[in-house]
């Protein structure tokens, strides 16, 4: 059974989510290829927290078949009326699949909201002998740009729950920790306007915290300084994802 708790704080945001959060670059999926040893097309994977279907719809383009697994009912509710395929509302600590089956289970900034063990142990009990895991996450890449790096320290100072580069004790996830692994960071660069940039802000946890006046309120004073940093509307934003391989 599904804890009613679990999913539920995306399931707050889901439009803003499934409207601005950024997609990921080609470079990564390249890059988990090479690091996987094997080439999504045709491949069976398991997007694990797939979410409202970011993931999902990049894995099936590049020919993947994909099974995604979400907890949350309005997440999983983008995804599916966008047709994504085979969606599944369970607990990606829980998969409901068979034993040996999958190519590659995957969690695109997920796995940091699963348990750390058991998600990796039932990870490898639906992969196949040759099969792999991959986590990856998208973060702004403040040491790129001053406006930004200022933009993420407001942010930090505005919203008691923020974690990102600008919290002290901020790094990526640990799953190098559960898992032998190899990374990489990709690079990239997201052309946004304003408005989906901070629609984007509103889809993050720490902002389903916030009671939506204080969200209005930060969401308001963020807006004074990035209407100064773009240019006829639209942000230069410097993007770096965290991407993980193992077995
Ligand atoms: C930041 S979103 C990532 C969505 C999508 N993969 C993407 O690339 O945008 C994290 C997702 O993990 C899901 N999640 C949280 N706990 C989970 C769990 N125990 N099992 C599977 N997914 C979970 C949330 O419901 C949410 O949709």
């Amino acid at each position: 059974m599904i804890r009613r708790t679990l999913g539920k704080v995306f399931d707050r945001v889901a439009d803003a989510y499934d409207a601005a959060r950024p997609g990921y670059p080609d470079g990564l999926f390249a890059a988990l290829a090479e690091l996987a040893e094997t080439s999504l097309n045709g491949a069976l994977v398991v997007d694990v927290g797939a979410g409202t279907g970011i993931s999902t719809r990049a894995l099936q383009a590049r020919g993947a078949r994909v099974v995604a697994v979400d907890p949350g009912a309005e997440m999983l509710s983008r995804l599916v009326s966008r047709g994504a395929g085979a969606a599944v509302r369970a607990d990606g600590n829980q998969l409901p699949l068979h034993d040996g089956v999958a190519d590659l289970v995957c969690y695109a900034q997920s796995w940091h909201w699963l348990d750390p063990v058991v998600s990796v142990n039932e990870a490898r009990r639906v992969l196949r002998r040759t099969g792999m895991i991959a986590a990856w996450w998208n973060t702004h890449d403040t040491a790129r740009a001053d406006w930004l790096a200022g933009y993420e320290a407001e942010l930090a100072e505005l919203a008691p729950e923020y974690w990102g580069p600008a919290h002290p004790q901020w790094r990526v996830p640990s799953i190098a920790a559960v898992l032998d692994v190899e990374e990489r960071w990709v690079h990239w660069t997201r052309l946004v306007t304003v408005d989906d940039f901070l629609l984007d802000l509103r889809s993050h946890s720490y902002m389903a915290a916030l009671d939506p006046g204080q969200a209005d309120e930060l969401v308001g004073r963020l807006r004074g300084r990035l209407d100064g940093d773009a240019q006829e509307g639209v942000l230069t934003v410097p993007m770096r994802v965290y991407l993980a391989v193992g077995r």
